[in-house]
């Protein structure tokens, strides 16, 4: 069971943050209600927030999952690939430090949260234009000394995912969902794959947490599918993260 989650909302400078997403710029308005409601959606699903202050040093802040990897018993400070976020992770380290007596420091090479996937105990990493060779390895081998396996998957051939997680979650028992770029990919043999429609491909983009799957809203062929497996959805407005590449994943870190 998951009971805690990290949090920071969005700030004055969120328009200012890294984008390919060419949907205009965002309303930070609008996107303090979404999280807000987001925040919400967590604490339905039986988490506790740390709540940290928006920080407009780093416009990307927000996506606070970029910055760690956290499991049950261990937890490491990544170095995030765009320059521009590598400072975020400094506003992590003594959060986590309450939580996890030994927080492991990356080294070198960079390595984004977002491209990295647990199911049970096993990790999909994402090799991206953000995670590269060397920080992927640094995961692998530590997440072996902690008792994981791991596999990489390159994606850095498919420009519309720009982490592993834009298009791969894992639901639990068994069943990821994931973008038709990765369905069929070796590394995901063996689980039940649920493939949204193109048109629903953002919704790839979902998270279980404890009794609940959260999923973007407007993506209803993906959330009747889901229902139909017998998981309670909660749909949440996603549209001002969207525009800055963001997705439901991005925005915490669970434990
Ligand atoms: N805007 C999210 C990111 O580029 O990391």
């Amino acid at each position: 069971m998951l009971s805690q989650a990290i949090v920071r909302p969005p700030a004055t400078t969120f328009a200012q943050g890294i984008t390919t997403a060419k949907l205009g710029r965002p309303d930070v308005d609008l996107a303090l209600l979404q999280h807000e409601e987001y925040c919400q959606a967590l604490e339905q699903c039986g988490l506790d927030l740390i709540r940290l202050r928006a920080n407009p040093n780093f416009p990307d802040s927000t996506f606070v999952e970029d910055t760690a990897i956290v499991t049950e018993t261990c937890a490491l400070l990544t170095r995030p690939g765009a320059p521009s976020r590598m400072g975020e992770v400094n506003g992590i380290a003594s959060i986590l430090g309450q939580f996890y007596p030994e927080l492991t420091i990356m080294k070198a090479g960079t390595l984004d949260g977002g491209d990295v996937c647990q199911a049970e105990e096993h990790f999909f990493i994402g090799l991206s234009a953000r995670t590269n060779e060397r920080g992927a390895q640094q995961l692998v081998g530590w997440l072996q000394e902690n008792g994981f396996t791991a596999s990489c998957v390159d994606i850095r051939g498919l420009p519309e995912l720009l982490h592993l997680k834009t298009g791969l979650s894992y639901l639990g028992d068994n069943r990821l969902v994931l973008h038709e770029a990765l369905a069929g990919h070796e590394a995901f043999k063996g689980f039940e794959q649920i493939v949204p429609q193109p048109e629903e491909a953002y919704a790839a983009n979902c998270i279980r947490v404890n009794d609940h799957v959260l999923l973007p809203t407007g993506y209803p062929q993906l959330e009747t599918t889901l229902q139909k497996r017998g998981y309670t959805v909660i749909t949440l407005d996603m549209s001002e993260f969207r525009k800055m590449d963001g997705g439901l994943s991005c925005l915490s870190l669970r434990f």
